[in-house]
């Protein structure tokens, strides 16, 4: 039995992969030179799987890769405790011998607690709770230190990787001060920062009082370009021993505008619907749109609840008609109320990322999100 080659969610890799070949040489050579970066994208548009493709491939060449998604680390204890697992297992693990691999936090204010896994013989990091504050910092500072160091005594070349870093600011307001202060000592190191909220990196690392100002390269992911998008839903149908209409791929193109996510979740629902052997054609397209819809039907009644009066009106014109919300024929074409309330609607829906805001005209740009608004027969 075939099954569906579309995948969304977790990361893409291997051969779910597709294109990004500009941004993964670049960001290769980024590794490799010790070159600090910062990739921002908007949500779900392939940050995480771009990175990870991209440190294979460093690993291949030699390169020590740690990593830490912040997301998962809400406190300082806990960042402290995926750094310490990340050395053990990326860095300690490739250099040293298993006798030897906890000797390398033998220097930490704070002595972690090691837990083995009695199944997979894994170990695991801990710091006990109710430490004291500078000695939970002179613990962090030292496991920030610690890639670096390790890496120049090996004499290799090393990337400390930081997902979902726009969280920093969340777990400790002194936080960026501390990390900072480590890692502009080691221009030797590569440190990669992922983050999703476009303005919560622009505070980051475009704010002038801010400790990261403009200490990394900036790298704007965008979406993957239709027309590379088309052959790649061309192969995995055929590859699954199905086909699907040029037309079809045209609207599933027009409809997620290359969002990688998007395009992923809808050739899944369209496969489903296309039986062995067939093609997918106009109807299962119809059919596959309905189901996705109603399967994000509790995300959109989530967003539409949140929204501000205002801001409904204003997704709901735009969901019909893209364009120029605050030019006075279109409000009245669509009942909006006065320009001012409109900016500020459009302004709150942007900072969102649910409306994006091209060459002066403003559209959805949350996936979906216009098609769920305009059937009310779901
Ligand atoms: N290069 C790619 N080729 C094909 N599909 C991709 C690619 N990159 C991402 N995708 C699709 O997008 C989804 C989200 O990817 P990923 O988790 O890497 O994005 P992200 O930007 O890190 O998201 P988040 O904002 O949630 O952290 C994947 O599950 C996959 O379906
Ligand atoms: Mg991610």
């Amino acid at each position: 039995m075939t099954t569906n080659p579309f995948r969304y969610g977790a990361l893409a890799l291997d051969d779910a992969f597709t294109d990004r070949e500009a941004e993964i040489d670049e960001l290769l050579s980024d590794i490799v030179n010790g070159q600090d970066v910062v990739v921002f994208a908007p949500r779900r548009y392939g940050k995480s799987s771009l990175v990870w493709r991209v440190t294979q491939e460093a690993v291949a060449r030699g390169v020590l890769v740690a990593h830490v998604n912040l997301m998962t680390t809400p406190t300082k204890e806990k960042l402290a405790e995926k750094l310490a697992g990340t050395i053990h297992d990326d860095l300690a693990t490739t250099l040293f011998r298993a006798r030897e691999r906890l000797r390398v936090f033998s220097g930490l204010r704070i002595t972690p607690i090691v837990t083995v896994d009695p199944n997979t013989g894994n170990l695991s990091f801990s710091f006990a709770a109710g430490q004291a504050p500078q000695d939970v910092d002179a613990t962090l500072e030292r496991l920030l230190e610690l890639p670096g160091q390790l890496a120049a005594e090996r004499e290799r070349k090393v990337a400390l990787v930081l997902d979902e870093f726009q969280e920093i600011v969340d777990i400790d307001p002194n936080l960026p001060k501390l990390m900072r202060s480590v890692f502009e000592t080691q221009p030797e190191v590569a440190h990669v920062y992922l983050g999703s909220k476009r303005h919560m990196l622009e505070r980051i690392f475009d704010d002038e009082n801010e400790p990261f100002w403009r200490s990394a390269k900036q790298m704007q992911l965008g979406v993957i370009p239709p027309p590379l998008f088309r052959g790649y839903i061309d192969e995995r149908f055929a590859g699954t021993g199905r086909a699907v209409e040029e037309g079809v791929v045209s609207r599933v193109l027009e409809a997620t505008l290359g969002h990688p996510y998007a395009t992923q979740q809808l050739c899944y629902f369209l496969w489903e619907e296309t039986p062995e052997g067939g093609r997918a054609g106009e109807p299962e397209y119809e059919a596959a749109l309905v189901k996705l819809l109603r399967s994000e039907h509790a995300h959109f009644g989530l967003v539409w609840e949140k929204a501000a009066r205002a801001q409904r009106l204003v997704l709901g014109a735009l969901a019909k008609e893209p364009g120029r919300p605050l030019v006075r024929e279109y409000r009245h074409r669509h009942g909006l109320p006065g320009a001012s309330t409109v900016q500020r609607a459009l302004d709150a829906l942007v900072k969102d990322e649910l409306v994006a805001r091209v060459d002066g005209e403003y559209r959805i740009a949350e996936p979906f999100l216009a098609e769920w608004l305009v059937r009310d027969e779901l």
